[in-house]
């Protein structure tokens, strides 16, 4: 399967056609081995390749193959990650990788503790949900009662964050979205005057969630001054590392997220820049007394014996939970810290050459120099979204566009670790000879009529 790397990312059909063409209906009877794996194969063929060095539709791609074979052997092993009396040294796996995580970060190891999550997004709601039980330390047994607990976070944030506030029952409206300055970073004294104005209003402003990396730009909030003002104000300091976390793992690049250290927690996804499959993704805490108090519950059939450290069923939000710590383990293992430093300063060397491309093309409007891996521009005078579906109907790239200041843009991610320069060179050839055959198109976003 390696070879996929070259492969386009595949034809385009419609969920119409696919159901069609494939055979995924449940019945009655059962069907042979040889049938299911027929079908089995079919789906795989029809599948879009992440693996493809034409995907650059999410902050996700490539395929590490020492992450991948171990990642293989958690179904085979079918181990449940919530106490060393059913996973034995997979928690102590789990250990590892997080206390490497939390020593890249600058916490105190040991000291602090995580857990690997689903997702960036429960990581976030993780550290929302800590903060809120910090603030409110009623809330976790009450309920929200009356209370008017604030959040802040960028504009140009992850939406996990409103989406963890109306789960938490923290409400939407309360996650207070702070203006970005043009490099897409949340800004400092906007922040400073919300928190003032919501004091004065009696709310409670209980944590505010600084971006490393967004999702679009790839923007840096400064965290060292956001940590500094939390200080200051008492306020949980939750940094969103989910996509930015990674460059933690070069010297030359770290310096993006100084000050994470004195966050109170931090969300980090290896799966989005350190190559290995979904899901990994690791929630690490100053503090793990608030994590177990606020997570964990009396299980006698299930927590018996051993340290509370070795059941990371007590600081989860899941009961059982797959093994996604492994693919980490085996990959860092097999790479080491120099291996991730390369990757890194690769991927960050790819991103400014395409920047570089963009600035110097009388055809394309780079938005802004980019911080981190993401590269965003515009085809004067075509369409971004025109642009991107073209190429996805020709099967030539798969590509995303974004809304940024009210226009549409190309996003382009570099965190696919197969990728070279010529390719990079040829993803831009493409880009420009596909928009050349389109007719003049608009990439103004219209708000849609109140
Ligand atoms: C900045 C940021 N935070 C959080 C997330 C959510 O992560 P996940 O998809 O693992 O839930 C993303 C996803 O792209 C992200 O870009």
């Amino acid at each position: 399967m390696r070879d996929d790397a070259d492969q386009p990312v595949n034809p385009y059909r419609s969920p119409a056609e696919l159901t069609e063409h494939l055979d995924l209906a449940l019945d009655q009877q059962g069907q042979s081995v040889e049938r299911v794996m027929d079908v089995l194969a079919d789906l795989v063929a029809a599948t879009p390749r992440t693996t493809s060095k034409r995907f650059y539709n999410q902050l996700f791609g490539g395929r590490d193959p020492v992450a991948t074979a171990a990642d293989m052997l958690v179904p085979v092993l079918n181990s449940s990650l919530y106490t060393f009396k059913a996973a034995g040294p997979m928690t102590v796996v789990e250990e590892v990788v997080l206390e490497r995580m939390a020593e890249k970060i600058g916490f105190p190891v040991p000291g602090a503790q995580g857990t690997f999550t689903p997702g960036g997004s429960i990581s976030n709601l993780m550290g929302m949900l800590l903060a809120r039980n910090e603030a409110c330390p009623q809330v976790h047994d009450e309920g929200m009662g009356g209370v008017r607990f604030r959040c802040y976070v960028s504009a140009d944030a992850h939406y996990s964050v409103s989406k963890a506030a109306g789960v938490l029952g923290i409400g939407r409206s309360n996650a207070r979205r702070v203006p970005t300055n043009d490099a897409g970073e949340m800004r400092l004294d906007r922040l400073a005057a919300m928190i003032a104005e919501d004091r004065a209003e009696g709310c409670v402003p209980g944590v505010i969630v600084a971006t490393a990396g967004t999702t679009v730009l790839g923007a840096f909030d400064p965290i060292a001054e956001i940590a500094k003002l939390a200080r200051e104000q008492a306020i949980w300091l939750h940094v969103d590392a989910s996509f930015g976390g990674s460059a933690l793992m070069s010297p030359e690049h770290s310096d993006l997220l100084d000050g994470i250290r004195h966050a109170d927690s931090v969300a980090w996804n290896p799966h989005k820049v350190m190559g290995v499959p979904l899901s990994a993704a690791a929630f690490i805490t100053r503090r793990p007394d608030l994590l177990q108090r606020s997570l964990d519950e009396a299980a006698g059939y299930l927590f018996q014996g051993d340290a509370d450290r070795y059941n990371p069923g007590k600081r989860s939000l899941q009961c059982g939970r797959r093994n996604d710590a492994l693919k980490v383990w085996a990959a860092w293992k097999h790479h080491g810290d120099a291996g991730y430093r390369d990757r890194i300063d690769r991927l960050m060397g790819l991103a400014g050459h395409c920047a570089d491309r963009a600035e110097e093309s009388v055809r394309l409007r780079l938005v802004v120099r980019p911080a981190y891996l993401n590269v965003c521009f515009e085809v004067t005078g075509k369409s971004s979204r025109q642009i991107c579906d073209e190429l996805r109907s020709r099967n030539q790239l798969l590509v995303g566009h974004a809304s940024v200041d009210g226009r549409t843009i190309i996003r382009v991610p570099f965190v696919n670790g197969d990728l070279t320069i010529a390719d990079v060179d040829e993803m831009l050839d493409l880009i420009l000879e596909v928009a050349a055959a389109l007719p003049h198109g608009e990439n103004l976003v219209v708000a849609p009529a109140a």
